[in-house]
């Protein structure tokens, strides 16, 4: 089945993601962790394709999204770059990478950014990091920036709960999310806050705003590709729409290798040399 804008083939830029805000036009992210996968999401005519850092758990297995590495995520980031043709690919920058010192920050980014071939970075933060973050843009590397629930403060929050739900926490989401467009971040991620809030915010700023877990009313939607897909189970959130099935799909398809394998009818004369 073709993608939705596969007619399009014209390279998604963060410039065309503004003018598609200004159009009223929707943008569709998606994370992509593999340069198979990507090929898929690219082809389908998804917008944005997000390295992100939840190839941690997603990919690696780990509780969290803190372990993972700059070298890993340089992996991820190449593996993807490689697959794709139309879409913006951003990679995340992992936890302990820029949080120190903005030239640390900006010297991983750089790096991120030579090995990968993205097209920009997203990080994690508002006023804490905003220093590095007009570094990194001052060094010419697109920025999208990334409040609400941030996965890798989760030893401060505690808890993957919706954030921002009382006035202090909304007012200083607000702040952070001027401060990051003033910075010059090219686009938003604001992750698990109140609808109203994010639409506030996606109506105050000219940068679009990409949610996930944020209500209908922001510029785009991201959602994490194997939860979409089915792939993962026990996690359901009341964010998440699932669109395929996945598991149940691979789970059979791998138990009638298992069953044909066992039964010697794999492979069949037409199958071998
Ligand atoms: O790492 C990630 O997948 C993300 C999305 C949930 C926005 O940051």
């Amino acid at each position: 089945m073709a993608g939705y804008l596969s007619g399009d083939a014209r390279k998604v830029t963060t410039h065309r993601l503004i003018e598609m805000k200004q159009k009223g036009e929707k943008i569709s992210m998606l994370t992509s962790y593999d340069y198979t996968t990507a090929q898929i999401v690219d082809g389908a005519g998804v917008d944005v394709i997000l390295v992100g850092d939840s190839a941690s758990n997603v990919m690696a297995g780990n509780v969290t999204t803190l372990p993972i590495t700059l070298d890993q995520m340089i992996y991820h980031g190449k593996s993807v770059v490689r697959g794709v043709r139309r879409a913006l690919v951003v990679v995340d920058m992992p936890f302990g990478t820029y949080q120190a010192e903005p030239y640390e920050g900006v010297k991983n980014a750089v790096r991120m950014m030579k090995e990968t071939h993205a097209d920009a970075l997203k990080l994690e933060g508002g006023e804490e990091v905003i220093d590095t973050i007009r570094k990194i843009i001052g060094a010419g590397v697109p920025v999208m920036g990334h409040l609400g629930l941030m996965p890798q403060s989760i030893n401060k929050y505690g808890t993957y709960g919706v954030r921002a739900k009382d006035d202090e926490e909304a007012e200083k989401l607000v702040s952070d999310a001027r401060l990051l467009q003033e910075a010059g971040c090219f686009a938003i991620v604001l992750e698990k806050i109140p609808a109203a809030l994010a639409a506030r915010v996606a109506a105050e700023l000219a940068i679009p705003i990409i949610g996930i877990g944020a209500g209908g009313q922001t510029d785009g939607q991201v959602l994490v590709v194997a939860d979409m897909l089915g792939m993962t189970k026990g996690f359901s959130p009341r964010f998440l729409r699932r669109y395929a099935d996945l598991h149940t799909v691979m789970t059979d398809a791998i138990g009638q290798y298992v069953t044909d394998v066992k039964a010697g009818d794999f492979p069949n004369e037409t199958e071998q040399y």
